[in-house]
């Protein structure tokens, strides 16, 4: 055995909810690689787990403790040799807690405070029971992060802003990612450089604010989301920008010029809307109503008349009235969407909604159904409209049945595209032979003729 092999420790990591959280085990990982961590994919064995939480789906607690119960198991099995970490917004928001409930754990650390797992896991070697650090440092994190992090391969995520400040009733994210922040341009920019030097052809930004993007910019001025989205088009061999999530009150003009006149921002949007009715969205503490919604849209799609649009939606928040329901249900029917993420309504401790009257869990049933019929027609409609045209895909990697290539649409669809060889990397016309209720069916029309 080479002492290499011999200080290679195994790190499993599980991560629950966004994007974002995604980014952020990514991201663990990376800082723990330096220290011998290597990644398996089971937790058998394992020097160190992770749990990598969110808080935002309901029964999130209830599935943290049946997985880390599961894993109490495996760590008496081997004879204590395991560390266990709960890291992400259950880590943030309920740290004692979880300490008290589940002792075995050994670190319970919140999103702000990753850049300091090392450190951490030294503390946790050396004491026993729990090391939580749920603070919100005033350094940023984003600062401390390694610059040798892995490939992602195609699609590549970049979080370039964390929290928010806009306390919405229903929304524990201000509480447990902290006020908003953003990383400086500078290091979102030479990030994005070392993802297409590894291969990068596709970056969506990230951010559970990104719109609200004000980063420090190297010339010392703040940059808006519209400057970094300008300047990362720039990079050769990126071709194709996303970001995601945005808000609607920071849908800049810039930004919105942007998606009809940069031809590397990709015609997709995801801007959650929450609901159609104005007292709702008062209630919501939204700080716009359904009007300034659709003079978005309306703005939106004459800059780029082709945008797929993407929302989410909460039914049964505190109050909504069956005309409140229908004004949501009139919001989706105009704007029309191409995808989008729809939830009852469930009450986050320590958010305002939490202690209101709460609605019927039928009445919520019974409109989440309607409303989901309602988006599911209308994505089969939107990725019908495509059926017959040729579109640049981004292929991503081999599909699911042999001869078979994956990409991806402009407007997020997946595609799929019989083809012998692998076109991994590579953009090229297609020609959308088929339409699925959630994918495409392509041909390449024309090798050669790739854009990319
Ligand atoms: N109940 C239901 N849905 C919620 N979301 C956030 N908090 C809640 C909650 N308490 C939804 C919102 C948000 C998405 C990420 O999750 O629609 O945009
Ligand atoms: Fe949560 Fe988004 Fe509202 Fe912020 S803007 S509180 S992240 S729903």
């Amino acid at each position: 055995m080479t002492a290499q092999a011999r200080n290679t420790r195994k790190l499993h990591v599980v991560t629950h909810g966004c994007q974002m959280n995604v980014y952020d085990s990514a991201r663990m990982t990376d800082l723990l690689r330096p220290l011998g961590y290597e990644t398996v994919d089971a937790p058998e064995g394992a020097d160190m787990v992770i749990l990598n939480t969110c808080h935002i789906r309901e029964r999130a607690e209830e599935k943290v403790f049946s997985q880390l119960g599961r894993w109490r198991k495996l760590k008496e099995e081997q004879g204590g040799r395991m560390m266990i970490a709960v890291t992400g917004c259950v880590a943030q928001a309920e740290g004692e807690v979880l300490a008290k409930r589940a002792p075995f754990v050994d670190l319970v650390v919140g999103p702000q405070a990753y850049h300091r797992l090392p450190e951490l896991i030294a503390a946790a070697h050396r004491k026993s029971g729990t090391v939580i650090d749920t603070d919100f440092p005033a350094e940023q994190k984003f600062d401390f992060l390694p610059d040798d992090a892995a490939p992602q391969g195609v699609v590549s995520f970049l979080s370039i802003q964390e929290g928010c400040d806009k306390f919405c009733s229903f929304c524990v994210v201000p509480y447990t990612r902290g006020a908003e922040s953003s990383r400086p341009a500078a290091s979102v920019l030479a990030e994005a450089r070392r993802m297409v030097a590894g291969g990068a052809r596709e970056i969506a930004l990230l951010g559970q604010n990104v719109n609200a993007y004000h980063g420090e910019g190297p010339d010392g001025t703040v940059w808006s989301l519209a400057r970094l989205v300008a300047e990362l088009s720039e990079i050769a061999g990126l071709e194709r920008l996303r970001y995601t999530t945005s808000h609607p009150n920071d849908m800049e003009d810039e930004l919105i010029a942007a998606h009809g006149t940069n031809p590397k921002l990709m015609p997709f949007l995801h801007l959650p809307v929450q609901s159609g009715s104005d007292k709702i969205l008062r209630a919501m503490n939204r700080k716009h109503d359904a009007a300034k919604f659709y003079r978005i849209i309306e703005r939106l799609k004459t800059a780029r008349p082709d945008i797929a649009l993407s929302s989410d939606f909460i039914v049964g928040h505190p109050g909504e009235t069956d005309e409140d329901f229908a004004a949501t249900m009139k919001l989706v029917k105009d704007t029309g969407f191409a995808l989008a993420y729809s939830f009852k309504y469930s009450p986050r401790p320590g958010t305002p909604a939490a202690g209101l009257p709460q609605i019927e869990v039928a009445v919520k049933d019974a409109r989440l159904y309607e409303l989901q019929a309602e988006l599911r027609r209308q994505q089969y409609a939107f990725n019908d409209s495509k059926l017959g045209l040729t579109l640049p895909v981004l292929f991503t990697g081999p599909g699911r049945h042999a001869n078979q290539q994956a990409a991806r649409s402009g407007y997020m669809q997946p595609v799929v595209v019989e083809h012998p060889t692998d076109l991994t990397g590579q953009i090229c016309e297609v020609e959308i032979i088929q339409s699925n209720p959630n994918s495409l069916l392509g041909r390449l029309v024309d090798k050669e003729k790739r854009a990319a």
